[in-house]
């Protein structure tokens, strides 16, 4: 189908300025613009302890384990496609953010982060809320294969706020926690007024309404319908679920001019009778989950603090899988991501932005697991530390951030080093 060219070793080479966010002309003041993610902070030098408790082994970035080899070479077909960048001739556009999904989820493996965020505009007024889809809303692409054709945030927008790059570590294993599991989180009244709800959305897969467990508003319910998205929206690929290309800037003249590979453009292969889209979602639903340090005295005590703050009222340490995963890996395992999985009204924290169920206040309680090697943080990327993400909370969490606020340095420290190792 397209032009594949692989740019498996290109992530190491990439000099620092190529991994800036490279916005519209709206956001030069964006938060999260140039910042590098910090250097090395995931070295693990206890995983050769074969004694140590409460840790997950491997390396950041690994297949889950107990894979069958078919299973593998599923994993490895699927991160080829998932770092290789697209091109014009292969339908990449005519708008799109970037050329591959590695570009914004590399570090510090594929499938990772990264300090790119993407732009999302609308208009507010009066307390009502207008997502400009005529205009090209909410989503800006800020790339496009011509000049001509490219897309800005338009005047009619009052409001942009960034979304930051998300890893992809363990999303099998979050996709295999069911339902249920998720439902029963909201209906519990955990205290501090903190309550919660389910992401409901319409899962374009199966057509199911189904919980949202994926994205920062908790907007996609399944691996294969982001895969889908990310396909469409970051790259300008259309794909059997969604076939149509978006409008720069609503402008069905532009796109016509410029849209000239047939569509859908991710087409099946017929050495595995798989789309792009299928391959990449089944390397995504087979990534192991970071590895996680062995919890030293100072981490436990942290995990005390963690849960005297109310933390994890909402960045619940564990849920289970359920038996039904076509994967034996993904049965019946504990998922430590620290998240219920709901939304939340976070204040101020908010990104303003309405997207499915979810207001602009309401985000998806972040999984903390794997943290130390995803900065910079929030939603926007505007925190650069841990300790900048957890002073920012709002809203529900206001309560458990004042009790953060009042403690003692060692409390902290003993706070951070827990973070820094699930
Ligand atoms: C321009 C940068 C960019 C590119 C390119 C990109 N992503 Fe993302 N990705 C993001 C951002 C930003 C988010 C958070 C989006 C949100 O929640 O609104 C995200 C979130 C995700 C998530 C949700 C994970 C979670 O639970 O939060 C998945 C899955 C994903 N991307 C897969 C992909 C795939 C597959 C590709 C390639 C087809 C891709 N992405 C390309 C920036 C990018
Ligand atoms: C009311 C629910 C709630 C409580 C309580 C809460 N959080 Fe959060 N947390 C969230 C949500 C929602 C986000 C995502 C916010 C955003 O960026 O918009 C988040 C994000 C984070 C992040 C950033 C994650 C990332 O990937 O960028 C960290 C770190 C964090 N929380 C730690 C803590 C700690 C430590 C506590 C206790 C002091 C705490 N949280 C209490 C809901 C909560």
């Amino acid at each position: 189908m397209r032009n594949l060219i692989y740019l498996v070793a290109a992530i190491v080479i990439i000099p620092t300025d190529s991994l800036r966010a490279d916005h519209g002309p709206s956001d030069t003041a964006g938060p999260s613009v140039g910042v590098m993610k910090p250097a090395i902070r995931h070295q693990n030098t206890h995983k050769h302890n074969p004694m140590l408790p409460n840790q997950v082994k491997g390396q950041i970035g690994d297949p889950l384990p107990g894979l069958t080899a078919a299973q593998l070479a599923a994993f490895t077909d699927g991160k080829d496609d998932f770092e290789t960048s697209e091109t014009v001739a292969g339908g990449l556009g005519p708008i799109f953010n970037r050329d591959s999904c590695v570009a914004c989820h590399s570090a510090p493996a594929t499938g990772g982060s990264s300090s790119i965020s993407v732009t999302r505009f609308a208009n507010i007024s009066g307390g009502s809320f207008d997502g400009l889809e005529s205009l090209g809303g909410t989503l800006l692409q800020d790339h496009a294969i011509d000049p001509a054709v490219a897309e800005t945030v338009p005047p009619e927008a009052n409001h942009t706020s960034f979304r930051n790059s998300t890893p992809l570590f363990g999303l099998g294993l979050i996709e295999a926690i069911p339902d249920k599991a998720i439902l029963d989180n909201a209906r519990r009244t955990p205290g501090d007024g903190v309550k919660g709800r389910a992401s409901m959305v319409t899962d374009i897969v199966s057509g199911k309404t189904m919980v949202g467990k994926f994205g920062w508003k908790a907007q996609q319910a399944t691996i294969l319908a982001f895969a889908a998205d990310a396909y469409l929206n970051e790259m300008g690929i259309t794909n059997r679920f969604f076939p149509y290309e978006n409008l720069p800037n609503g402008d069905t003249v532009k796109l016509a001019q410029f849209d000239t590979v047939a569509d859908p453009e991710d087409q099946v292969d017929p050495a595995t009778g798989k789309t792009d889209v299928d391959k990449v979602a089944d390397y995504m639903t087979l990534l192991a989950p970071p590895p996680s340090g062995p919890l030293l005295p100072n981490a436990a005590a942290g995990k005390n603090v963690f849960v005297n703050l109310g933390c994890a009222l909402c960045h619940t340490p564990s849920m289970m899988t359920d038996a039904k995963s076509p994967y034996i890996a993904l049965r019946n395992k504990e998922v430590k991501l620290y998240s219920d999985l709901l939304l939340h009204n976070m204040g101020t924290l908010g990104d303003g932005i309405v997207q499915g169920v979810a207001s602009g206040s309401e985000m998806r309680t972040s999984p903390l697991w794997g943290i130390k090697y995803s900065a910079p943080y929030l939603h926007d990327g505007s925190a650069m530390t841990i300790e900048d993400a957890i002073k920012a909370h709002d809203g529900e969490a206001k309560i458990s951030r004042d009790r953060f606020n009042r403690l003692n340095k060692n409390q902290k420290q003993q706070l951070l080093d827990f973070l820094n190792s699930i």
